[in-house]
């Protein structure tokens, strides 16, 4: 028997910028599920370098083959009421480690008290530990060289805004 129903997730997050390891978590949320929604959120502890809509395209250029993939910027809501509006089946975070556990936990509690979806934790590519939007950005700023870390228009973008700062 075959099920009519689509599974969606939303990968939420700041993408301040969108890093490799990130791509690689939304390349295998969509392994898991029909339809992925990468949902561009703000998060009050953090400052942007880059405008949501510039994030928005640097997200779309990292992912350019992954199957029924759309990225949204959602500013100033819940992630629940995203979720909500979304029809969305799941929340799919990549952890890297017991920090990440420790700071994605509370959240996920959060929106399941909240609404009652469920956070899929999917478990950091080795390769992509060491790698957060906030070093990346730390690296750059002071010269340092981020290829490997972030796509090739990311490195791009990072050096036009950071260096010299
Ligand atoms: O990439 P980040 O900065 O770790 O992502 C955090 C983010 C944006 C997913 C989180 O701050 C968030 O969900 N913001 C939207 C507002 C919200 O729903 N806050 C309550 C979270 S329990």
């Amino acid at each position: 028997m075959t099920s009519e129903t689509t599974t969606r997730c939303v990968c939420p997050g700041s993408f301040d910028p969108v890093t490799l390891g990130h791509v690689d978590v939304i390349r295998r949320a969509a392994t898991l599920f029909d339809e992925v929604v990468v949902a561009i959120l703000h998060n009050p502890a953090k400052r942007g370098v880059f405008t949501p809509d510039e994030r928005r395209r640097l997200v779309v250029d990292a992912c350019p083959e992954v199957p029924r993939l759309r990225v949204e910027i959602f500013e100033n809501r819940l992630l629940v009421d995203v979720c909500r509006e979304l029809d969305a089946t799941a929340i799919v975070k990549g952890v890297r480690g017991g920090t990440d556990f420790a700071y994605e936990l509370p959240m996920a509690l959060m929106n399941r008290h909240l609404s009652g979806i469920e956070t899929v934790f999917l478990p950091g590519d080795p390769r992509f530990e060491h790698i957060s939007s906030s070093l990346v950005k730390e690296v750059a700023r002071f010269g340092g060289d981020v290829s490997g870390l972030v796509t090739p228009p990311v490195r791009d973008a990072l050096v036009e805004r950071l260096q010299g700062q």
